[in-house]
């Protein structure tokens, strides 16, 4: 049964060119690139993407370094899509990703813990909510029918 997530190369990996070698990975493993969209997050937007991580020590850091540049986001569709793109990209800090995992996204193109290059959603729940946030619930399902 099909699932679908969504990914977002951050603005680090735009920037530096990384765009076309994680598409060809991400069609390598069986992914279909069912929507995808260029934005230039504002600190309003990305402050409620990341809602979650208010609190955090980090959480300026990440809301400058996600409106640095534009990102693309993109809905991933295949099986079990949400874990297959998490085993993609690797763990989130991307100077251990390059030891532990180093044929990752994370390891191709990250550079540390924040600018990690790529995002994955961790959950059904927050795919659900990632992909409404940057697509609206026409790509929730497939023409309005379950996967
Ligand atoms: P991601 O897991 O996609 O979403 C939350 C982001 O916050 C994470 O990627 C990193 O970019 C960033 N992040 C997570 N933990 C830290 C941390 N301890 N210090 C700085 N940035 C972090």
């Amino acid at each position: 049964i099909k699932e679908r997530t969504l990914a977002i190369i951050k603005p680090d990996g735009v920037q530096g060119y990384y765009t076309d070698e994680i598409k060809e990975a991400i069609l390598e493993w069986g992914f279909e690139i069912v929507q995808e969209s260029k934005f230039q997050l504002d600190s309003e937007r990305a402050s409620l993407f990341y809602a979650e991580h208010s609190g955090k020590s980090f959480f300026q850091s990440l809301i400058s370094y996600m409106t640095s540049g534009p990102a693309l986001a993109m809905v991933l569709e295949k099986p079990n899509a949400i874990s297959e793109w998490r085993a993609l990209i690797g763990p989130t800090d991307a100077s251990k990703a390059k030891i532990s995992h180093p044929r990752s996204i994370r390891a191709m193109c990250g550079m540390d813990l924040e600018r990690n290059c790529v995002h994955g959603s961790d959950s059904p729940q927050s795919a659900t909510r990632e992909i409404l946030f940057f697509f609206g619930d026409v790509m929730l399902t497939s023409g309005g029918l379950p996967l």
